[in-house]
């Protein structure tokens, strides 16, 4: 999704914005630009594609200055073309934009009736001529971007430069985010603290509706209702180190092999040193007492929410009700009295579920949130917080995020178990060992990398690919579909395994591989029996399975990746691991951008 970086700083000031612009590449973007105050007046560069191309014109025609705006551009309104990337300006005024205006069609033709002139087909250029109009008023640039905020609808982040001004900039958050950091001589707004990492570590998040004056030396932050208000200055431990790939050629790869260790750390953080079962930090309602629970994800994420149904139905006897974020908040769904919702996200950002999350609260529900990115909206916006600590997740395909919003979930799935009476003390000492063991265990299934990166070669030359499983596995299956289509382009689908006889069945032939995730658990014949429809009918399929499953199945299928055995209840979180590495060296195989896969962004922030 779009990203933004502005600088009211010293000389030197676009190497700075492009190093900043980098460092956002990673929510995925198509075009790009920047725009500096030379001897007063705004000078762009931009460039479509990756910033590559903007570093090339910005050698051609380097851009002085010490003040400036940057941008990296995910196309929403109008394809992604260099007179469609940001920064869009008038001769007074150039703006940088995350999210959309909503009503930039009446705004805009209100304005070409007095005289501008629209040149790109963006929702964004109509912010620069509604300033520049008042400005035209007779307003001094602090109030005309006030008036022009009061007017402009939908869910944006803006940074606005000024003719003539070296010492201004102005931003405002509504729905999307906007941070302020806090330099010696220098004052810096971005969308989030990766962009500003080795700038500065002192950060302040806008809060909805917050908008800012920027100097070198200062901020004013004021309310929606223009009232002056402190935002807490955070320090961040975002370091540029994190976000390096430390050796690794992808950052995706880096994050699936980091799986072991943060995964420890995430279960460290929800469990007893001196006992070994779970201590969640406290709810505020009684697990006991909830009547339903509902939780709310997209994308990957919302497959974690579908394993957290079988988990939490399972374990905890609590009706547990999951939808994408997109579809909840229109659905109009009676909620219970005393229901708690959940939101899963990584990055704390994504608007369907920040918005899911405010259609509960408004529904009176208790939110509780499983959050990657500190100080992030839904975590700020959530009555408590339970943390993955995946560290930050740079590569645009999830991986480690997934795996540890899992094991968060897991533990709980524990806790409301044992407040609810529903596990006894030995089976909740067996499962919570048995979490434990999931990193011991993940690092022993990340030495398939070899054998994985030669069955994706094999993977890499199919047009489809079909990925099965049954309970927890089934998401899972649906999470490996969505890896390799997201970043190989191969078509390919999850099924729950006994579909396949109602329909997908008819797709199967040798040129489809498929891929079936079957822990040898309660349900582990079942599958043998969906497995050998599809060998029966050419199939070729990969088993992914433990000791016992491969022994059982092994001579029915053409391939088998054998994992270590471990409680059913902690599979999903292994089995992920196999299809991530199989996305992963297939991507690879076929030479696509693997961490900025096209058309995709890290985290969206629109509807
Ligand atoms: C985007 C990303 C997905 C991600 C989804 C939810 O679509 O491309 O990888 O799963 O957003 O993101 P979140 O940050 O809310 O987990």
């Amino acid at each position: 999704m779009c990203g933004i970086i502005g600088i009211v700083g010293r000389d030197g000031v676009s190497e700075l914005l492009l190093e900043g612009l980098k460092r956002l590449e990673y929510r995925g973007y198509d075009s790009a630009g920047i725009a500096t105050l030379v001897d007063g007046a705004i000078e762009r560069r931009r460039a479509e594609g990756k910033l590559i191309n903007l570093e090339r014109r910005l050698a051609e025609a380097p851009l002085a200055g010490s003040i400036g705006i940057g941008h990296t551009r995910w196309a929403t309104h109008g394809g992604p073309t260099e007179g469609n990337a940001h920064p869009h300006a008038t001769d007074r005024v150039a703006v940088v934009h995350n999210g959309i205006i909503e009503n930039y069609q009446a705004l805009t033709a209100e304005l070409t009736r007095k005289g501008h002139v629209f040149v790109t087909e963006t929702d964004t250029e109509v912010v620069a001529h509604l300033i520049t109009d008042y400005l035209q008023q007779g307003k001094a640039p602090v109030e005309a971007c006030r008036l022009a905020f009061h007017r402009l609808e939908g869910a944006f982040a803006l940074a606005i430069l000024f003719a003539g001004e070296e010492n201004l900039m102005v931003g405002t958050r509504r729905g999307t985010p906007l941070a302020v950091g806090y330099g010696d001589g220098a004052m810096y707004l971005a969308s989030d603290a990766f962009a500003m990492a080795p700038l500065t570590n002192r950060l302040a998040y806008l809060e909805d509706g917050d908008w800012v004056v920027l100097t070198r030396n200062s901020a004013e932050i004021r309310a929606a209702d223009d009232t002056p208000v402190e935002r807490k200055i955070h320090v961040s431990n975002v370091s540029a180190a994190l976000i390096g790939k430390a050796g690794h050629r992808h950052f995706m790869l880096k994050e699936i092999f980091e799986q072991p260790q943060v995964i420890g750390d995430t279960i460290n953080a929800f469990v007893s040193a001196s006992t070994g079962t779970i201590a969640l930090p406290d709810l505020p309602f009684d697990p006991a007492k909830v009547p339903r629970l509902t939780i709310v994800a997209c994308g990957t994420a919302y497959y974690v929410a579908m394993v957290a149904k079988y988990w939490f139905e399972q374990v905890a006897r609590l009706p547990v009700e999951v939808d994408i974020g997109s579809e909840f908040r229109y659905r109009d769904t009676p909620f219970e009295k005393g229901g708690v919702a959940v939101f899963v996200s990584q990055s704390g950002e994504t608007l369907d579920t920040l918005e899911a999350l405010r259609h509960a609260k408004r529904a009176g529900q208790h939110i509780v949130s499983i959050v990657n990115v500190p100080e992030s909206t839904i975590a700020r916006e959530s009555d408590r917080v339970l943390y993955t600590l995946a560290g930050p997740e740079i590569g645009v395909a999830s991986t480690k995020a997934f795996t540890t919003q899992l094991t968060v979930m897991a533990c709980l799935v524990l806790a409301f178990a044992r407040a609810r009476g529903t596990i006894s003390h030995e089976r909740e000492a067996e499962l919570a060992l048995a979490l434990r063991e999931v990193p011991a265990r993940a690092a022993e299934v990340l030495r398939h990398d070899d054998a994985i990166q030669a069955l994706a070669s094999m993977v890499a030359e199919s047009r489809d690919a079909l990925y099965l499983g049954r309970g927890t596995a089934y998401p899972i299956a649906l999470e490996g579909a969505l890896k390799l289509k997201e970043i190989s382009y191969i078509h390919a689908e999850g099924y729950a395994a006994g579909e396949m006889k109602h329909g997908p069945i008819s797709l199967i032939d040798d040129g489809v591989p498929v891929i079936a995730l079957a822990p040898s658990d309660a349900l582990f014949e079942k599958v043998v029996s969906n497995i050998q429809e599809v060998a029966a009918r050419s199939g070729r399929v990969l088993l992914i399975s433990d000791a016992d499953g491969v022994a059982r199945l092994g001579g029915k299928v053409r391939w088998s990746i054998e994992l270590p055995k471990v409680d059913p209840f902690v599979a999903p979180i292994l089995h992920s691991l196999p299809v991530q590495l199989l996305a992963y060296h297939t991507a690879v195989a076929k030479g696509t951008d693997v961490d900025q896969p096209r058309n995709l962004a890290k985290s969206v922030t629109v509807e």
